[in-house]
């Protein structure tokens, strides 16, 4: 059933009017118009709609929506701007990482919440925090010489 449902998403206060059990991410695209947590594999298993809640990357195919409620919700848009790019924003595009892009949402989301709690993270913390995500090109590598240029960069 349809209920009103209020989400802060990237410090601003949104009213929808959505059944509780939908996902976050659909929420996120249709209602809001925030393109870039991507469908993917829409089982939790892509990582491609990767959001933040409260600073916690999730997978907003797998949130409902009613989940979300409270929280401080984050996404690519409000992690950094074109002119202010977060460190792993800038970093992928000193790497020349995306291919087709369609993943890069969910890694980018996935690495700066990795990098807010782990300081000069090994190569092995890194391809375990990364683990759980996926992309179809195989710009694997690249990926991570991305996430060790934002972590100096983050210090
Ligand atoms: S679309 Fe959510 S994990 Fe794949
Ligand atoms: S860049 Fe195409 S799926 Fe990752």
């Amino acid at each position: 059933m349809t209920q009103r449902v209020t989400l802060k998403v990237n410090g601003r206060v949104e009213a929808i009017d959505a059944d509780p059990d939908m996902p976050l991410l659909y929420a996120l695209r249709n209602e809001l118009g925030l393109s870039n947590p991507h469908f993917g594999c829409g089982l939790a298993q892509c990582g491609a709609c990767t959001v933040h809640l409260d600073g916690e990357p999730v997978r907003a195919c797998a949130t409902p929506v009613s989940a979300a409620e409270g929280a401080e919700i984050t996404t690519l848009a409000g992690l950094g701007t074109a002119e202010r790019p977060h460190p792993v924003q800038q970093a992928y595009i000193d790497e020349q990482v995306p291919q087709c892009g369609y993943c890069v949402n969910g890694w980018i989301m996935t690495a700066a919440a990795f990098l807010k709690r782990t300081k000069r993270p090994s190569d092995e913390q890194i391809r375990d925090a990364l683990s759980g995500l996926k992309c179809r090109c195989g710009t694997h590598l690249a990926i991570l010489r991305a996430v060790k240029r934002a972590a100096r960069a983050m210090g």
